[in-house]
């Protein structure tokens, strides 16, 4: 059997109402544009989901990573969509479509990509991670628990396939450079660097016993993309699970802590990250809080035996009031930090206005 990739690409290409939902339409779309393709082969299998109001398109197929077909047609996807959100007049039609012709891949576009490249194992559980209302650094403190803390993945302890650790490979967006670091031995370098979640992150996880390919996290800031604000760069990640890689259960775990993440209103706050099931990730209170989902499949010849709607359960119950109270915590400092974000973070440039304004009157 040929090795399989599983794209994951995404793009807000309008919201309903306002930057809270996604309408059915779009995906409606969205599922007619990609059904041919499956018919056709060329696709191996396909699902349309959503979070907030990013459309999240899930392929399947036989052509390697950054396949510029793939991401033509993703791209292609992503403008019928846009006419269907124009029709409809939903919110900020085609916002994450930064440039307007296709040019070979879809990176440095607007939209964002994780995609992964593996032979199929005799089973092979699969789970992406999509957020809304927050960024791409908002992954580094679950991946390190999941494949570092011993307190959180009792298989780096216990399982002799997995004792030996993994391997980070970490970004540094502003330098545009990346470094890969080991853990256990690194693991203190690797927390000076993806503790600062603006700046470092963790892009792809492998084993080290074999180099197999572990988990991959969109890492698109279209901030820096674009130059100005244009939206929050809402990210989504790929994890793989089960029989020498980190189980089902403790990829989750993680997320019963909602830890608090960049975000939220005007991408411009600080609040925590709630895990909820697909019906729920509508983020409405001040565009918020952010909001993650779990789609598990199970893959078959590259089909996607799926999605389990992995956060609607119980045991989430306690992580999602939590997120509550602090959400309402943070709220009540208003416009003071550490809920607002400080001035490189926040997605407003607001402040060179007020300073051009008001510098004559600074003594
Ligand atoms: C955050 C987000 C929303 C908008 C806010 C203002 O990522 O998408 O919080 O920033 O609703 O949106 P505009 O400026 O489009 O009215
Ligand atoms: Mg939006
Ligand atoms: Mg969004």
């Amino acid at each position: 059997m040929a090795k399989i990739t599983v794209s994951v690409i995404k793009a807000d290409v309008g919201g309903y109402v306002g930057h809270c939902s996604m309408h059915p339409d779009l995906i409606a779309t969205a599922e007619t544009r990609l059904g041919p393709q499956k018919e056709s082969g060329r696709l191996i299998d396909f699902k349309v989901l959503c979070c907030g109001d990013d459309l999240e398109l899930i392929m399947t197929h036989t052509f390697g990573v950054e396949d510029e077909a793939i991401h033509r047609l993703a791209w292609d996807v992503f403008v019928e969509c846009t006419e269907t959100a124009r029709k409809l007049k939903l919110y900020g039609v085609g916002q994450d479509l930064l440039k307007d012709a296709f040019t070979g891949t879809i990176k440095g576009m607007g939209p964002g990509v994780a995609e992964m490249e593996f032979e199929e194992r005799k089973s092979e559980p699969i789970v992406i991670f999509m957020a809304d209302k927050t960024s791409p650094g908002a992954w580094n403190l679950p991946l390190f628990k999941i494949f570092a803390d011993p307190f959180n993945t009792a298989g780096i302890v216990i399982d002799p396939s997995m004792h030996e650790g993994f391997k980070f490979k970490i970004l540094d967006i502003r330098a545009g450079k990346s470094i890969t670091l080991s853990c256990p031995e690194e693991m203190y370098d690797l927390l000076m660097f993806i503790g600062s979640t603006g700046r470092y992150l963790v892009k792809d996880i492998y084993r080290k016993t074999d180099g197999e390919i572990a988990a991959t996290a969109s890492t698109q800031k279209l901030s820096l993309i674009a130059g100005k604000y244009v939206g929050k760069d809402d990210p989504v990640m790929i994890v793989r699970c089960q029989s020498g890689l980190p189980a089902v259960g403790e990829v989750l775990e993680p997320f019963s802590f909602p830890h608090l993440v960049s975000g939220w209103m005007r991408g411009s706050h600080c609040g925590p990250l709630m895990p909820v099931s697909f019906c729920e990730a509508n983020p409405s209170r001040f565009d918020g809080p952010p909001r993650v989902i779990a789609a598990g499949f199970q893959l078959s010849d590259g089909k996607l035996v799926g999605p389990r709607d992995i956060f609607a359960d119980v045991s989430f119950d306690e992580a999602r009031k939590e997120a509550n109270r602090v959400a309402n915590y943070m709220r009540r400092h208003g416009p003071f930090e550490p809920h607002r974000l400080g001035p490189e973070d926040m997605e407003y440039t607001t402040m060179p206005h007020i300073m051009e304004k008001l510098k004559d009157r600074f003594e």
